[in-house]
């Protein structure tokens, strides 16, 4: 794998660096205080080709490579993490699975409206009893003449508030376990499906994440996903590309703790010198560089794996158990070095704190990463 990013990855950074401070920083406050979702911002995004970065332009897509749209949620949340999984999940969880699992019709229908940012799309496997035994999920679809019917409720869905389009998993055939799940389009619009309730989070404020409510759902036989029996295969498929994402965004709250916490260091004074000049800060620092340096390197391995169509699904574990682990590390740092100020909503190292923490436990929590790895080394 080369270390140095093509000219081509450089400027997407230099693009999305731009965008991040300009668009996103300046809403920040409103995302914390209000949990307002960044709409707009999501348009806007989509209006400058990053909804849709690693799809072909036959698509709406940028047609650009996977390690720039890595690079996108690298440095997007380096700003922003709520802005960050909202990328993440669009792309690798609400459109990846019509892009590869898809019928020419659903492409046709779903796809260029996802790449442009005027559908935005969420992933919707988790239920208030199925959390990491994915395989569990109860709610159910019943075939009846040309529909399924759905019913059942999801749980903890990113941009559930705002998404037009939710990837759904539900039993068809309750003998076969987990080979009797099948994956769904559901429209927003779907009679019997509503939004439920939005969770008030710890962190990620404004990332719009919510319950959703199926009530005999009427979704079009159409909108099956694959083959019936497929989903269990198209959720964790898909995941492995999410958990890279996740793994890129966690590198972006690094990064931002590393930063602030330098910037900080230099410039507080105690005891007549910058609190820098003592070791106790000084190595902080530099554990937390050498963790950001290793979580930076197991994010791009993982992305170049899978730009080059190479099985990934032990390298994206690591990379995800490792960058996030990395994140809540240099965080804790972060608040510890700033002090009584990072304990306040004035500084924020005190938000990258609370960001941090979901990146250990969604898409996988880290246990079950563990669990993933292993097996991998076990079988092999
Ligand atoms: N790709 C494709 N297929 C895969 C796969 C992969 N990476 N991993 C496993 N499979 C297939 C297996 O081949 C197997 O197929 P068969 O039934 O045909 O043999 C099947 O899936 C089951 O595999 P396992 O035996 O490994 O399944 P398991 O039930 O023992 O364990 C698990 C699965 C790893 C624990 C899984 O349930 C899991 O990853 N749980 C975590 C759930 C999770 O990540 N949820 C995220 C929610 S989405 C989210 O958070 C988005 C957001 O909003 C931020």
């Amino acid at each position: 794998m080369s270390l140095h990013f093509t000219e081509e990855q450089q400027m997407i950074r230099r693009m999305v660096r731009d965008f991040a401070e300009r668009e996103i920083a300046p809403f920040i406050e409103k995302m914390e205080e209000n949990d307002e979702y960044p709409v707009d911002i999501i348009r806007k995004m989509g209006a400058n080709g990053l909804m849709g970065i690693p799809i072909a332009e036959e698509w709406g897509g940028a047609g650009s490579d996977f390690i720039s749209y890595i690079i996108a949620i690298h440095e997007i949340s380096k700003v922003s993490a709520a802005v960050g999984v909202i990328l993440s999940v669009h792309t690798s969880l609400g459109t990846n699975p019509i892009l590869y699992f898809g019928s020419d019709e659903q492409k046709k229908k779903y796809i260029p409206k996802l790449t442009s940012g005027e559908y935005i799309g969420a992933f919707a496997l988790t239920e208030p009893n199925s959390g990491s035994d994915s395989g569990s999920i109860s709610t159910s679809a019943v075939r009846r003449g040309d529909h399924y019917i759905l019913n059942g409720s999801k749980m903890f869905i990113t941009s559930g508030e705002y998404a037009d389009v939710f990837i759904t998993f539900a039993v068809t055939d309750i003998a076969q376990g987990r080979r009797g799940i099948s994956a769904f389009i559901v429209d927003k619009d779907t009679p019997g499906f509503t939004i439920g309730k939005k969770e008030k989070k710890m962190g990620l404020h404004g990332s719009g994440t919510t319950q959703l409510i199926f009530e005999n759902a009427e979704v079009p036989a159409y909108n099956l996903l694959g083959a019936e029996g497929e989903g269990f295969k198209i959720a964790l498929g898909n995941l492995d590309v999410g958990r890279i994402g996740i793994a890129a965004q966690a590198l972006g709250i690094s990064e931002a703790a590393l930063e602030h916490s330098i910037q900080y260091a230099k410039v507080r004074q105690q005891f007549g010198r910058p609190i820098s000049a003592n070791q106790a800060i000084a190595f902080k620092l530099a554990d937390m560089a050498t963790q950001v340096e290793a979580a930076r390197l197991l994010v791009y391995q993982a992305a170049d794996l899978r730009m080059r169509g190479i099985k990934c699904t032990k390298e994206a574990s690591i990379a995800k158990l490792y960058s996030t682990d990395t994140a809540m590390h240099a965080a804790t740092e972060a608040v510890q070095i700033h002090g009584g100020y990072g304990y306040s909503r004035e500084y924020p190292v005190e938000r990258l704190f609370r960001d941090a923490k979901a990146t250990q436990i969604y898409e996988g929590t880290n246990e079950i990463q563990r669990l993933v790895i292993s097996n991998h080394l076990l079988k092999d």
